[in-house]
C-alpha cells in the first residue's frame, strides 16, 4: 500500500526542495502529486515554457526512489492566456463572467483554451514520456459537472440536444412543453437555466436533460485530455480526482475511458456522532471502489484542520490522520496521498492545514503520519487484494439529478435513503459494494435498489431477470415514478416493479419532518417519517411485514415481501429510523444466506479484503472513546481511530 503527499513546489523556494524530499524518503513516502496548479510556472508566457523546474524537482524525487503523479495544470490557465482571451472565462448563471484569480477560470469548450491546454498536455507528456518516475497523470483538478452559460457552451448544449432528438417536435413531446407555453418553434429559443430560480420552477424534463448534457460535457473534456496523455504515454495510467460536489458528474461515465479512480477524501474533524456521520466515510469509500469494482486512489486525504472555504474546524483527533488512512485501504484505497504536505503560508487557502505546520516544525500529526508510513510498508501484499461482497446497493446518477431538481419531502434526499441501508449493513459487519444501475447483477446475492425514481427499462428488465432466477432484492418508495424523461409514469406506483413487489401505491403521503409508527408483524415498533406508501398487496404470495400504525391509514400495509419467480422482492413504502433497517435486514441476510456478525457496537467497521495467498480483515473504531466487543469468541478492544489488521498469515 502506498502513502504518499501532494506537494507544491512552486509555493517554496528551491532551497526547501531537497530537505523536504529527504524527510519523505526518511518517512516513507512513496508518491507524490504536483503541478496541478503550476500552469503560469511552466509557461509564464505564450509561447514560453519553463519546465527545467519541475525537471528539476522530479530528478530530486527520481534519485530517492519516490514516484510521481503529475496534474495537467489546465484548472488555472495564466495571466497573459485570460488577458489575451477574454471571452474564455467561464461565464455563471446570472450570464457574467466568473472571476480571475480564483481558480477553474476557464471555460472548457473554448477553441483557444482548448488549444492552449491542449499544448501544455502535449509538451508535459512528451517531456516526462521516458520518465519512469512519473507513474501517473491527473486530469485537471475536481472537475464538477457545472456548466458555463457562454453563447459557445449554449450552441454546444443545443447541438447535444439535436442529436439526441433530432427534432424541435420530439423535445416538445417527450418534456411536455404545451404546460405553461414552454414549446420551442426554434432551436435559439433553448437556453440553458439562466438564473438562480430553485431547479424545481423549471421543467424538470429539461432540467434532468440540463444535468445530463452538463455531466456528458465534462467527460467529453476529460477524454480530450486523456486522448493527448495516452498518445504520449501509452504506459501511463490515467486518472481525475472526483468528490461529493453539487454538481456531480456520472462518475461511471466520468472514469470508462481512465484507467483508475481517484477521489478526495476529508471525513469532517468533529467526532462523528450518528449512523448517517459515523459511517458516511466508508459510504463514500465504497462508493468510489463500486465506480470501476476495483482499487482506487485517494488523491488527496485529511491531514490537518480544514478551513479556507469556511471558518476552520477542528484538529485531527490523535489517530485519525492515520485512522482514516488506514480505513480508505480498507475500503479498496491501494494509494492514499495526503493533502498536503506542508501547510501554505500564502494564497487563499493558508488554512487549510497539511501535515507540517505553518512553523515548518513537524508536531504531532507529522508523527502519526510517520507511523501510518511505516504501517503501511508492512501492507505491501495487500494491495492489489479484492473486496468481495455477496450484497450491492444500487445508485445511478440520474436519480441523484432528479431528486435534486425536485426534492420529494422535507429531509428526504438521495443519498440518504442509500446510506440508512449501508449503515444497517454495516453494522453485520459486512463487505458493501456501492454499483451503478447500469452493472451486471450475478454474483450477488443481495441487491438493494432504493428509491429507483427515473426509470430505465433495462435495469427493469434486469431486477426482474435477478429476483427470477433466485436473487433477492429491495426496492422502496419512489421507485417507477418517472420515465425516462422525467415525466410521471400513468400507472399505479411502483408502475413497470407492480408485478415484481406483487403490491401497488394507493396513496402516498410525504409527511417530511412529521412521524408516524409501524409496527412489524413480530409485534416490533419503529418510528418513520419523510414518505408513506400506503400498499395494497396483491400477488398471491405478497405478505405484509409491517403496517403504519399511526395517521388515518393505521393498519395499511407499509412493508411488504414477495415471491417472484425462485427469488424474493421487498418493497419498503416508508423512510424508517436506523433500527427498523437493522431489523428488516437480519431477516433478509439469514434467508438470502449471508454471513454476518452479530453485537458490533456503534463506530465500528469490519471489512475484509482477499487475495490470492491472503486474506486482511480490517476492525476500525471510527469513534473518539475505546470500544469493546465479543469477536469470534475473542474480548476486543479498540482505541479512538485505532485500526487493527488480521491477516491470515500471521496468527
Ligand atoms: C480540494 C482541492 C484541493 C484543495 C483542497 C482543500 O480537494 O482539490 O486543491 O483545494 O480541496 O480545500
Ligand atoms: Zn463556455
Amino acid at each position: 500500500m502506498i502513502i504518499g503527499v501532494d506537494y507544491y513546489p512552486e509555493h517554496w523556494g528551491k532551497e526547501f526542495w531537497i530537505p523536504d524530499a529527504d524527510l519523505m524518503r526518511k518517512t516513507g513516502v512513496g508518491i507524490v502529486r504536483m503541478a496541478e496548479f503550476a500552469w503560469s510556472r511552466l509557461s509564464p508566457k505564450e509561447g514560453v515554457y519553463t519546465f527545467e523546474w519541475l525537471d528539476e524537482i522530479i530528478g530530486i524525487f527520481r534519485e530517492r526512489g519516490i514516484k510521481v503523479i503529475l496534474g495537467t495544470p489546465t484548472n488555472c490557465p495564466p495571466r497573459w492566456f485570460c488577458e489575451k482571451y477574454p471571452d474564455a472565462i467561464p461565464v455563471g448563471r446570472d450570464a457574467r463572467p466568473n472571476p480571475i484569480g480564483i481558480r477553474g477560470h476557464r471555460c472548457y469548450n473554448h477553441p483557444d483554451f482548448l488549444r492552449h491546454a491542449g499544448d501544455m498536455i502535449e509538451r508535459m507528456t512528451k517531456r516526462y514520456a521516458k520518465e519512469k518516475t512519473v507513474v501517473a497523470w491527473q486530469i485537471d483538478n475536481e472537475l464538477e459537472a457545472n456548466f458555463c452559460f457562454c453563447k459557445r457552451c449554449t450552441e454546444k448544449y443545443r447541438a447535444w440536444l439535436k442529436e439526441k432528438y433530432g427534432d424541435l417536435e420530439s423535445i416538445n413531446k417527450f418534456y411536455g412543453n404545451e404546460v405553461w407555453s414552454g414549446e420551442y418553434s426554434s432551436w435559439e429559443q433553448i437556453d440553458p437555466p439562466f438564473g438562480t430560480y430553485p431547479a424545481a420552477w423549471l421543467n424538470p424534463a429539461y432540467m434532468l436533460d440540463f444535468n445530463r448534457f452538463a455531466s456528458d460535457d465534462m467527460i467529453q473534456y476529460v477524454d480530450f485530455q486523456a486522448k493527448i496523455i495516452r498518445r504520449n504515454c501509452p504506459e501511463a495510467k490515467i486518472t481525475t480526482n472526483v468528490w461529493f460536489c453539487e454538481n456531480m458528474p456520472d462518475f461511471y461515465k466520468t472514469f470508462a475511458g481512465l484507467d483508475f479512480v481517484s477521489f478526495d477524501n476529508y471525513p469532517p474533524t468533529k467526532i462523528p456522532e450518528d449512523a448517517g456521520q459515523f459511517y458516511s466515510h466508508a459510504f463514500h469509500l465504497d462508493l468510489m471502489r463500486g465506480i470501476k469494482r476495483q482499487g482506487f486512489c485517494v488523491m488527496e486525504e485529511l491531514s490537518g484542520e480544514p478551513g479556507c472555504w469556511s471558518p476552520m474546524g477542528r484538529m485531527p483527533y490523535p489517530g485519525m490522520i492515520s485512522g482514516y488512512s488506514l480505513q480508505a485501504f480498507a475500503h479498496g484505497a491501494d494509494a492514499v496521498v495526503h493533502f498536503r504536505w506542508r501547510t501554505a503560508v500564502s494564497g487563499a487557502e493558508m488554512y487549510w492545514h497539511g501535515l507540517i505546520d505553518h512553523s515548518n516544525v513537524p508536531g504531532r500529526r507529522f508523527k502519526e503520519f510517520e507511523e501510518l508510513c511505516r504501517v503501511a510498508r508492512g501492507l505491501k501484499d495487500i494491495a492489489g487484494t479484492q473486496i468481495l461482497s455477496e450484497v450491492a446497493i444500487l445508485y445511478s446518477a440520474d436519480n441523484e439529478y432528479a431528486f435534486k431538481i425536485q426534492p420529494q419531502t422535507n429531509g428526504m434526499y438521495y443519498l440518504g435513503q442509500i446510506r440508512l441501508f449501508y449503515e444497517a449493513l454495516m453494522k453485520y459487519g459486512l463487505n458493501i459494494d456501492i454499483i451503478g444501475e447500469q452493472e451486471e447483477l450475478s454474483g450477488y446475492k443481495l441487491i438493494v435498489a432504493p428509491e429507483m425514481y427515473v426509470t430505465d427499462p433495462e435495469v427493469v428488465k434486469k431486477l426482474y431477470a435477478f429476483v427470477k432466477k433466485g436473487g433477492t432484492l429491495v426496492l422502496t418508495n419512489r421507485s417507477g415514478v418517472k420515465n425516462k424523461y422525467n415525466n410521471c409514469i400513468m400507472e399505479p406506483l411502483p408502475a413497470p416493479y407492480r408485478e415484481l413487489v406483487g403490491c401497488c401505491v394507493l396513496e402516498y403521503d410525504p409527511v417530511g419532518y412529521d412521524h408516524v409508527a409501524v409496527r412489524f408483524a413480530d409485534g416490533s415498533n419503529y418510528r418513520a417519517g419523510q414518505w408513506c406508501d400506503i400498499l395494497k398487496p396483491e400477488g398471491e404470495e405478497t405478505k405484509v411485514l409491517a403496517c403504519y400504525n399511526s395517521e388515518f391509514y393505521k393498519g395499511s400495509a407499509a412493508i411488504t415481501e414477495n415471491k417472484y419467480g425462485s427469488g424474493t422482492a421487498y418493497y419498503i413504502g416508508t423512510v424508517g429510523e436506523q433500527e427498523m433497517y437493522v431489523h428488516l435486514l437480519e431477516k433478509i441476510l439469514q434467508e438470502c444466506g449471508i454471513a454476518y456478525i452479530e453485537g458490533l457496537p456503534d463506530h465500528v467497521e469490519i471489512t475484509t479484503r482477499t487475495g490470492k495467498d491472503i486474506t486482511a480483515r480490517f476492525l476500525f473504531n471510527n469513534a473518539g472513546e475505546v470500544r469493546q466487543f465479543i469477536l469470534d469468541g475473542k474480548e476486543i478492544s479498540l482505541q479512538p481511530f485505532e485500526m487493527r489488521i488480521e491477516r491470515s498469515d500471521i496468527k
